[in-house]
């Protein structure tokens, strides 16, 4: 019977924890036989790969890399710099702009050469940007370290240092939200072409597209004809489609919100197919394998459905949205 990865025009991936990868047969089984591109959920983040100064731990990491080498997939890296999940030892880091400096650069090259060869493309900055359009310089959660200790061009400075380190792997930037917030969306689109225009080395954008059922279509493409513009390589990096947003507990999902699902990530796929010109499309990579081990679960505590296999890595009506998508 046909899998995704053999109907796909484009890679098509998964985000995956090595936990599951090795407790979970059917997990590891639907990820061999679906799936021809990874990316690691949270094993390449700075707080795992760089728990403590200048000590550099691949070891979790490694396990999913030499997992996709071992079955032929593509290797996505995610997130070289992000104002999340940074380890303890950067959040109380206390040196002057320099050390910084000298802190930010040394992750990136470290983790960026240690991986040479083995990654076709990196996140090398994720969420930038914040939903106020802004550059996320505030004290609050949603501020960036980066942005307050290295200034708002730590940006260009993160793609340079990573090109310094591997002259061929994709460098891409990473964002959620382009399809519902068009004030982020312009940013965003901004940003990367100020990158550009300087000479910046940057090859991708990625959309995360953490969406759900009632998010709307119009949002969708114009996120993705803008993103398109840019000439970048777009990939959609972190796909779910929730059927819960409103956090109303969800025992089981309708038949009818599962229809929805099924047409909304037949749209997505339709609409990535349609929109993005052939040389441009890096693929579609969903963010965790099936509903048990979505992080709207266990990050968000939320009883959601958002992906195309069920709790038993079964495949649902969405499944064969995306397979409908792809002709
Ligand atoms: O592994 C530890 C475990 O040992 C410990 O007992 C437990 C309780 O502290 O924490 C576990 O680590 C958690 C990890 O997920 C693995 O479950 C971290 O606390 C938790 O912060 C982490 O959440 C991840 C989140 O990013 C923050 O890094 C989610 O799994 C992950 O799906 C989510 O992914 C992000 C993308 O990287 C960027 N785009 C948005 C997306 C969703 O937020």
């Amino acid at each position: 019977e046909q899998t995704l990865k053999e109907k796909a025009p484009f890679p098509i991936g998964a985000s995956i924890d090595p936990t599951h990868l090795k407790t979970n047969l059917r997990y590891k089984n639907v990820l061999i036989k679906e799936f021809n591109s990874i990316t690691p959920e949270n094993m390449m983040k700075m707080n795992m790969i760089q728990p403590a100064p200048n000590r550099f731990d691949y070891t979790k990491a490694d396990e999913l890399v030499n997992f996709a080498i071992q079955d032929k997939k593509r290797i996505h890296g995610h997130a070289l710099i992000w104002h999340e999940s940074l380890p303890t030892w950067v959040q109380n880091f206390q040196g002057d702009s320099l050390a910084w400096e000298n802190l930010f650069k040394t992750h990136i090259q470290t983790v960026v050469g240690y991986y040479k060869g083995k990654l076709a493309g990196w996140d090398v900055v994720n969420e930038a940007i914040g939903n106020d359009g802004g550059t996320r310089n505030d004290n609050t959660n949603q501020g960036s370290i980066w942005r307050r200790k290295l200034g708002a061009d730590y940006v260009a400075r993160a793609f340079l240092y990573a090109r310094q380190a591997d002259p061929d792997v994709l460098l891409f930037y990473n964002d959620y939200g382009q399809e519902s917030n068009p004030k982020k969306l312009q940013a965003i689109i901004s940003l990367v072409q100020d990158l550009k225009r300087r000479n910046i080395p940057i090859d991708g954008l990625g959309l995360q597209m953490h969406i759900d059922i009632n998010t709307s279509e119009a949002g969708i493409n114009y996120a993705i004809q803008e993103s398109v513009k840019t000439g970048l390589k777009i990939h959609i990096s972190e796909i779910d489609i929730a059927l819960n947003p409103s956090n109303s507990t969800l025992e089981k999902p309708t038949a009818e919100m599962l229809e929805r699902q099924r047409q909304k990530y037949l749209m997505v796929v339709r609409a990535y197919k349609n929109l993005v010109p052939k040389a441009q499309q890096y693929g579609i990579t969903q963010w965790n394998v099936g509903d048990a081990d979505s992080w709207i679960r266990s990050y968000l505590k939320r009883n959601d459905f958002p992906l195309i296999f069920d709790v038993n890595y079964d495949r649902k009506p969405s499944y064969y949205g995306v397979l409908e998508g792809f002709k």
